[in-house]
């Protein structure tokens, strides 16, 4: 069972945040220049939301609002589901389906260690599967040589 901490142990606990006060504009070009999706949006040391692509695209681009003059914290979301360390990455997987989000922060008795995309959960569980397949593969010849 592969767990949210593989993930964490392969990409590390580094978190991306922003503040409220920034400019949607200001996100985007963070988001693009770090090659990421989502910001956390932090302020005096408190979460108070995340802002990703979606959001832009719903709520500035869409409502033909201006980034240069929208505030992150007018339209991020309030809504975060936190994981643990714990958590099974398959159970991560249909949580973020269901729950239609693909960024999650990771807390650690109280503590923040850690942000994880669905594309990292895809990336685990691939590569669990190819080593699964590499060892059944390894194990057939042995038994069965030609
Ligand atoms: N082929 C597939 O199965 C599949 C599945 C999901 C996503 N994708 C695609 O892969 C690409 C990457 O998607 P993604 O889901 O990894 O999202 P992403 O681009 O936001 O994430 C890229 C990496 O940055 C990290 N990251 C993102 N925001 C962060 C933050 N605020 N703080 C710290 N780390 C942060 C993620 O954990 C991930 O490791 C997208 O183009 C997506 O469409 C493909």
């Amino acid at each position: 069972m592969t767990k949210v901490s593989d993930i964490l142990t392969a990409k590390g606990g580094n978190i991306h945040s922003i503040e409220p006060e920034t400019t949607v504009y200001d996100a985007i070009a963070k988001m693009v220049e770090l090659g990421i999706g989502s910001l956390l949006v932090i302020e005096d040391e408190t979460v108070s939301g995340i802002i990703t692509e979606r959001d832009y695209l719903s709520k500035v681009a869409l409502k033909n609002k201006n980034s240069r003059d929208t505030k992150v914290g007018e339209v991020m979301s309030h809504r975060i589901i936190y994981l643990t360390p714990d958590n099974d990455v398959e159970d991560v997987m249909a949580m973020m389906t269901e729950a239609h989000c693909r960024h999650m922060p990771v807390i650690d008795s109280g503590k923040l260690c850690g942000l994880i995309s669905i594309g990292d959960c895809a990336k685990q569980l691939s590569q669990d599967r190819q080593t699964q397949l590499n060892y059944l593969t390894e194990y057939i010849a042995d038994n069965y040589p030609g």
